[in-house]
C-alpha cells in the first residue's frame, strides 16, 4: 500500500515530468485581501495570473495547497466529523496552465495520472463535463466533452449544472465551467445492483468527487453592488440558493483576456481510495492522532456515528486547521480570520469534553506528532511547534475555565450538581471576597429573575442563550446537561433570542458602500511614494461610503505617494489641492492591489488635476520607526535568541510595537543589552539599502519571511547591514540609522501565550520620552528639596515610613485590646442544648479596617469557649462584618457561618461575603443596618 507521503509525491512528480515548476504552499492565511480570510483554494495565490494583472514566471505550476474551507462561499464546517470525507483543512493537490495548455492535455493528463500511475479501476471512474446555462448565455462544454471521449466511454460522461460543473472562487473573481472526476468505491455486488453513474453527486460516501479541473474562462464582477448590499441587509437569514440567486442578478461575467487552467484534487480523498478504505479517517493521514487521542482519553475510535466516535475525527481533524493556521501567523481571537479559529478550537474542545468526557487541555498534547507528520511538506510547524503549543493549551485553558464557570451557572438555576457532561476541571478558588460578592450577588438574580420557568423544569430560552453567548456553549450541550437531570430547554426563545442578536450584529456593522463611479476605465492606481511625496495626480474613480450615519469618500488616483497601510506601518495622511480646493486625507488603506485615499468631502471639480502631498514630518516619523522597528527585531534575535519571530507590528509616527514569540519576560537586563545594540547601530549610522528581488532569491539572502508572500513574488528586501538585519518590507524608511538619533525600550508585556510586546520610541518621540522621564526626576528633587543623593533620600524616607507604621499598628493593637476587655465583659448567653448555654457577643464597633474586624472575632475567641461572635462596623463608609461560630454551636444549630453571611447578612449590608465554616466575613454597600445584623444573628440562634 502506498503511503501518503508518496501519493503526493507521485503527483508531484508527474507533473514535473509534464513541465511544471513545482511551488511551495502559500500561507494558509491570507492577507490584504478583503473578499478572503483563509486559502479556499490551490489557485488563490494565483488570481492575479488568471486576471492578468501580473505575469508568471513560470506558466506551467503544481503544488500541494493548505487550504480551509470554513468561512464565505465554501463553509463545511458543520459537515465537519460527522461524515467521514469533508475537512477544515484539507490538501489541495494543483497543476495549472496560466494562458499555456487548455482542456486537451489537462483532460489527458489527469486520465493518465489515475489510471496508469496511480493505477485506479477505470471501471469505477466518472466524468462530468458542464451542460451549458441558457440564463447566463453560457454554451455546453463540447471541447471537454470530445476530449474526453478519447479516452473513456461517452455513457460515462455525465452532464452537469452550473451549481456542480462551473466553477467560481466566490461571489465574484475568476471562473468558468469544470469537469469533475468522481470514482465509486462501493463493492462489487452493490455495484452491480446499482449503476455508479446514478449516485454521482448524490451525496453517496463512497461514490466521491476526488479531481476538479477548471477552465478559467470569466471573471465575475459586480454590476449592482450597492443593489446586493440592500437587498443582503434587509433579508433575513437567507438561504444559500436564494443567495447564489441573488448574486447572479448583481455581477455579470466578463471574458477574460487569456484562458487557463486550475486544478484541484483532494488529497485526503485520494489517500483514502487509493489506500482502500472506506474513510478518510482510516488512512495514514489521521490514523496517528487518533491512536495518540485513545491513548490520552482512554477512550476507543468505534467508527460509527455515534458522538464519541465524531468527537475523535473532529479532533484529528481540528487539529490540523488550528496548528497549521497559527503556524502561518495568525493567533486565535476575536475578530475576523483570529476568530475563525478560536471558533473550530472550541468546538474541538466541546466535543471532546462532551463526548470523550475529558476536561483537560488535550489538543496541544498531540502538536509534537504532527509536527513530525507533516515535517517534509510544510516544515513551519515542526520549526514552531513549542510555541504553537503553548498557545493553543493557553486557548484550552481559558476556553474549559469558561465552559466550567457556565456549568456552575446552569447548576444554580437547576439546583442540581453533577451528571457527566459537567466539569472536574475545577477552577481556581476565587479568594476574592469582593469578587465572590459580585458572583453571589449574580446568582441571586438569575434564580429570582427565572422563578416561573424553574418551577416548570425548564431552561429558559434567554438563559440557555446566555449560557451560548457568553459562556461559549452550543445549544447542544444545554440540551444534553438539561435532559440529564430530567428539564427541558425552551427552544423557541433560544432561537428568537439568537435571531434578535444576528440583526443587531448585522445594524452594528452594517457599512453602505455605494457603487464606484469611475472616471477613467483606463486609469492605473499606481504608488510612486517610495521615491515622491507630492505628485500631481487625477482622481481615476471614488465612491462614497456610510457606516453608522456618517459619510465619507474614498478616492483612487492614477499615481499617489500616499503609502497605504501594511505591514503594521499606518497609512499616510495629507491633503488633495484641487486648483485651490483642499481636501485632507484621512487616511489610506490598500484593496488587493487598489490603493484608497480616506476623505471627508468631495472637491467641487472632482476632475481637474490635484496636487497630492504627503504630510512630510509624520511620514518622517513613521519611517524612523519603521527602521526601528528592524534593528529591534535582529537585536531580539541576537539577545533572546532565533527563536523569536515577528507576530504583529503597529508602526506610527508617535511610537513602535511589536509582538514576537517568546516564552518569558524580557528581564531588564535583557531590555537593558537590547537598546544598547540598537543604539550601537544607529551611532554607526549603517546605510539603508532597499532591493527588490524574486522571493526566492530573497531568502537565500538571509531574510527573515514575514507571512503573506506568495510563489514567485517579486519583494522588497531592506537591508541594514547584510550581517545584522535583512528583512522583507514593504514599508518606508530612513536612508541611514543615524537619522533614528536614539531609542528606547517604554514598555514590555505580555500579549497572549507565548508572545511579548515591545512597545518602544525612537527619533523625536524618543527625545521627548526622555525629556518626560527626566522632568519627572527633577519633580521629585524639588518636593524632597534638592538632596545631594535622591536615591539615598527616597530610602530614608521609606525607612521612616516602615518605622511609622510599626508604630501605629502597636497603637491599633493596644485600642483593640481595650475593645476585646470592653465586648467580653458585655457578654450574654443563649441555649444551646437543654443544660448547656453558649457564649454570645454580638455589637458594633469602631475600627478601622474590616481586618481588625477580624482580628478582633479571633481574639475573642482565645478567652470564650463554646461561643458565637457577630462584629459589624463601618469601615470607611462601608459595611463590615465578621462571623464566628465554634463547631459545636454549627454541629448543634446545623448552619454554619458562610451560610449566615450569605443567606441573611448580605441581603442586609447588600453585599456579599464567604469564608470558613467557622469564621466568615462580609462587605456591602449599605451601613444603615449594621444593627439588625446583630439582631438576625441573635435571633437566629
Ligand atoms: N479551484 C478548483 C476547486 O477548488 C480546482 O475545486
Amino acid at each position: 500500500m502506498l503511503s501518503s507521503a508518496e501519493i503526493r509525491q507521485q503527483f508531484l512528480d508527474f507533473f514535473r515530468q509534464k513541465g511544471h515548476q513545482v511551488v511551495p504552499s502559500a500561507p494558509i492565511v491570507v492577507k490584504n485581501d478583503p473578499t478572503l480570510l483563509f486559502t479556499n483554494a490551490g489557485m488563490n495565490q494565483f488570481k492575479d495570473y488568471f486576471l492578468g494583472n501580473k505575469k508568471p514566471q513560470h506558466t506551467r505550476v503544481a503544488d500541494t495547497q493548505k487550504c480551509l474551507r470554513v468561512s464565505g462561499k465554501h463553509n463545511d464546517l458543520e459537515e465537519v466529523g460527522v461524515d467521514t470525507y469533508h475537512h477544515t483543512m484539507f490538501e489541495m493537490l494543483g497543476n495549472w496552465s496560466f494562458g499555456d495548455y487548455f482542456k486537451k492535455e489537462a483532460i489527458a493528463w489527469s486520465w493518465e495520472l489515475l489510471t496508469e500511475v496511480y493505477k485506479l479501476d477505470s471501471s469505477r471512474l466518472y466524468v462530468t463535463i458542464f451542460e451549458g446555462d441558457e440564463k447566463e448565455g453560457l454554451p455546453k462544454d463540447e471541447e471537454a466533452y470530445n476530449e474526453w471521449k478519447k479516452v473513456i466511454a461517452e455513457d460515462r460522461i455525465l452532464l452537469g449544472n452550473k451549481k456542480d460543473n462551473f466553477w467560481e472562487m466566490g461571489d465574484t473573481g475568476p471562473c468558468g465551467p469544470c469537469t469533475e472526476i468522481h470514482v465509486d468505491c462501493r463493492g462489487d455486488d452493490e455495484r452491480k445492483v446499482v449503476d455508479g453513474k446514478m449516485l454521482v453527486n448524490n451525496d453517496h460516501p463512497q461514490v466521491i468527487e476526488i479531481w476538479n479541473n477548471v477552465f478559467i474562462q470569466f471573471n465575475r464582477v459586480w454590476s449592482d453592488k450597492k443593489g446586493f448590499d440592500d437587498w443582503n441587509l434587509n433579508t433575513k437569514n437567507p438561504g444559500k440558493e436564494e443567495r447564489a440567486q441573488k448574486i447572479l442578478e448583481c455581477t455579470r461575467l466578463e471574458e477574460l483576456p487569456a484562458k487557463h487552467v486550475d486544478t484541484g484534487m483532494g488529497f485526503e480523498r485520494l489517500v483514502r481510495v487509493l489506500q482502500g478504505k472506506q474513510s478518510n479517517y482510516d488512512t495514514d493521514i489521521f490514523t496517528g492522532t487518533i491512536a495518540e487521542t485513545e491513548k490520552i482519553t482512554g477512550k476507543n475510535y468505534d467508527y460509527s456515528d455515534s458522538r464519541q466516535a465524531i468527537a475523535f475525527r473532529v479532533i484529528s481533524d481540528h487539529i490540523r486547521a488550528i496548528a497549521f493556521t497559527i503556524a502561518d501567523g495568525q493567533l486565535p481571537s476575536n475578530t475576523g480570520a483570529g476568530y475563525v479559529i478560536r471558533r473550530i478550537l472550541r468546538r474541538a474542545v466541546r466535543y471532546y469534553f462532551s463526548y470523550l468526557d475529558y476536561k483537560q487541555p488535550l489538543l496541544h498534547q498531540l502538536m509534537p506528532l504532527l509536527a513530525r507528520q507533516f515535517e517534509t511538506v510544510f516544515p513551519e510547524l515542526q520549526h514552531q511547534v513549542d510555541f504553537v503549543s503553548k498557545v493553543v493549551k493557553e486557548e484550552e485553558h481559558n476556553f474549559l475555565r469558561t465552559i466550567d464557570a457556565g456549568i456552575k451557572r446552569f447548576s444554580i438555576y437547576t439546583g442540581a450538581t453533577g451528571g457527566s457532561a459537567s466539569s472536574s476541571f475545577i477552577m481556581e478558588n476565587i479568594n476574592d471576597p469582593e469578587e465572590d460578592s459580585k458572583v453571589t450577588a449574580s446568582y441571586i438574580s438569575l434564580i429570582s429573575k427565572y422563578e416561573f420557568a424553574r418551577k416548570r423544569k425548564e431552561v429558559n430560552g434567554e438563559f440557555a442563550f446566555e449560557l451560548n453567548d457568553t459562556y461559549g456553549f452550543p445549544y447542544d450541550l444545554t440540551e444534553l446537561m438539561a435532559k440529564e437531570i430530567g428539564w427541558h430547554v425552551d427552544k423557541t426563545e433560544y432561537d428568537s433570542q439568537l435571531q434578535q442578536q444576528k440583526s443587531r450584529s448585522r445594524a452594528a456593522t452594517a457599512i453602505d458602500t455605494e457603487d464606484w463611479i469611475v472616471l477613467d476605465e483606463n486609469g492605473n492606481s499606481e504608488f510612486v511614494g517610495y521615491d515622491l511625496l507630492e505628485t500631481i495626480s487625477k482622481v481615476v474613480k471614488y465612491r462614497k461610503v456610510k457606516a453608522k450615519g456618517k459619510e465619507a469618500f474614498q478616492l483612487v488616483l492614477d499615481n499617489t505617494p500616499f503609502y497605504a497601510e501594511s505591514g503594521g506601518q499606518v497609512g499616510d495622511t495629507g491633503s488633495l489641492d484641487f486648483d485651490g480646493e483642499v481636501i485632507n486625507v484621512l487616511d489610506t488603506k490598500k484593496e488587493n492591489n487598489l490603493f484608497i485615499h480616506f476623505t471627508d468631502k468631495l472637491p467641487a471639480n472632482i476632475e481637474t488635476e490635484a496636487a497630492a502631498r504627503v504630510d512630510v514630518a509624520k511620514r518622517k516619523s513613521t519611517a524612523v520607526h519603521h527602521s526601528a522597528t528592524h534593528l529591534l527585531h535582529a537585536a531580539l534575535r541576537k539577545v533572546l535568541g532565533t527563536h523569536v519571530a515577528q507576530k504583529g507590528s503597529l508602526v506610527n509616527a508617535e511610537h513602535l510595537r511589536f509582538d514576537f514569540s517568546h516564552f518569558a519576560k524580557v528581564t531588564d537586563e535583557e531590555i537593558a543589552r537590547i537598546e544598547q545594540l540598537v543604539n550601537e547601530k544607529i551611532r554607526e549610522n549603517i546605510p539603508v539599502v532597499i532591493k527588490e528581488l524574486p522571493k526566492e532569491q530573497a531568502l537565500q539572502l538571509g531574510a527573515m519571511a514575514l507571512f503573506g508572500e506568495k510563489y514567485g513574488d517579486v519583494v522588497r528586501v531592506v537591508i541594514i547591514d547584510p550581517a545584522y538585519s535583512v528583512e522583507l518590507c514593504g514599508g518606508t524608511h530612513v536612508g541611514h540609522t543615524g537619522e533614528l538619533g536614539f531609542f528606547k525600550i517604554t514598555h514590555e508585556s505580555a500579549v497572549a501565550a507565548g508572545v511579548r510586546r515591545v512597545e518602544a520610541v525612537s527619533g523625536k518621540s524618543a527625545a521627548g520620552y526622555m525629556d518626560e522621564q527626566l522632568a519627572v526626576i527633577t519633580g521629585i528633587k524639588e518636593v524632597l528639596k534638592n538632596p545631594k543623593d535622591i536615591r539615598k533620600a527616597i530610602e530614608n524616607l521609606a525607612a521612616e515610613n516602615s518605622e511609622l507604621k510599626k508604630k501605629i499598628e502597636s497603637l491599633e493593637a493596644k485600642q483593640l485590646n481595650v475593645l476585646k476587655q470592653q465586648l467580653l465583659d458585655k457578654q450574654t448567653t443563649f441555649p444551646l442544648t437543654e443544660g448547656l448555654d453558649a457564649v454570645f457577643i454580638g455589637d458594633v464597633v469602631e475600627v478601622g479596617s474590616a481586618d481588625a474586624l477580624k482580628k478582633l472575632c479571633f481574639d475573642l475567641q482565645k478567652d470564650i469557649s463554646c461561643f458565637a461572635i457577630v462584629l459589624a462596623a463601618n469601615v470607611d463608609g462601608k459595611a463590615s462584618v465578621a462571623l464566628a461560630l465554634d463547631q459545636g454551636v454549627i454541629d448543634i444549630k446545623k448552619f454554619d457561618a458562610p451560610t449566615v453571611i450569605k443567606q441573611h447578612i448580605a441581603p442586609l449590608i447588600k453585599g456579599g461575603g464567604g469564608g470558613q465554616k467557622t469564621l466568615a466575613t462580609a462587605g456591602g454597600q449599605d451601613t444603615s443596618n449594621l444593627e439588625k445584623v446583630i439582631d438576625v444573628v441573635k435571633s437566629l440562634l
